[in-house]
């Protein structure tokens, strides 16, 4: 079962999931991170830049694996995740740009980018701490309902509900890309450690769905239920629809403080 942590605020989950993750670089200098872009995790960037600020966490070892990218945008576009990975995490963090991997979404090449993509998190020795974020159709990374819980990275559609989620980033909703490159359900299950996170009442069906519903295709998020280690943190209001809240709001005060998350 996953364990769920309901927090005040996305400044909360940020302190709470950064600090995470200073410790993890604390103990492994070279550790590797799989990056999620979009609203959600910001909280959890600025919180880790200011730790590598005010401590001194040296950063200049991490590996990153972002999520997933659009397919065929011009390069260097302001929205090509590529772009917004080194805008809010590489660049504010001081991660090392060049051990930073996003998918390939350039369309030469494009038939193999999967492929490529899955190589190089293999040569990595694969992701030791994976960020998530939820779609409101349920998706993570961007596999869409319907998608594979075995499947690896590869090119998919968007529907057209994340379409218009994300037109708020680009000039207008035809410029949002129809097609994507994501980490499959599978890849994402491969790392050693989940962290999803999710704020806000638009989120609360998708989050109960991953956390309480059958795990199901229709419902991508719900994969992380057959994961070993994965830590949800949620804000109030996306924790709105989890039966089970008295439970992990008990479970979450009486946590021994040595486990850690
Ligand atoms: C982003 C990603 C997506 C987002 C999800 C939520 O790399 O893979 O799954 O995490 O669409 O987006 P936000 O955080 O903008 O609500």
């Amino acid at each position: 079962m996953a364990e769920v942590i309901i927090v005040p605020s996305e400044q909360e989950a940020g302190r709470l999931v950064g600090d995470a993750i200073a410790d993890l670089i604390t103990d492994r200098p070279d550790a590797v991170l799989g990056l999620a872009t979009g609203s959600t995790p910001l909280a959890v960037y600025r919180h880790l830049s200011d730790r590598v600020r005010r401590d001194g966490v040296d950063v200049s070892r991490v590996r990153g694996f972002a999520l997933d990218e659009y397919v065929g945008l011009p390069a260097g576009h302001p929205e090509s995740y590529r772009r917004v990975i080194e805008r809010e995490v590489v660049e504010p963090v001081g991660f090392d740009p060049a051990r930073i991997q996003v998918p390939h979404g350039d369309l030469e090449g494009i038939e193999t980018a999967g492929e490529r993509y899955e190589a190089a998190i293999r040569e990595a020795g694969g992701i030791d701490l994976q960020i998530l974020g939820i779609g409101r159709t349920g998706h993570i990374g961007f596999n869409e309902p319907g998608s594979s819980l075995a499947s690896s990275t590869r090119v998919k559609t968007l529907t057209e509900e994340t379409r218009a989620d994300n037109a708020r980033f680009f000039d207008s909703p035809e410029e949002v890309p129809m097609h994507c490159i994501t980490q499959g359900i599978g890849t994402i299950l491969r790392a050693r450690h989940l962290v999803l996170l999710a704020f806000g009442a638009a989120k609360a069906e998708a989050v109960a769905a991953a956390v309480e519903g059958p795990v199901s295709t229709s419902a991508p998020g719900s994969a992380v239920q057959l994961h070993p280690h994965v830590t949800v943190v949620v804000d109030e209001a996306a924790a709105a629809s989890l039966s089970q809240a008295p439970y992990y709001r008990h479970a979450w005060a009486n946590k021994p403080a040595w486990q850690g998350i």
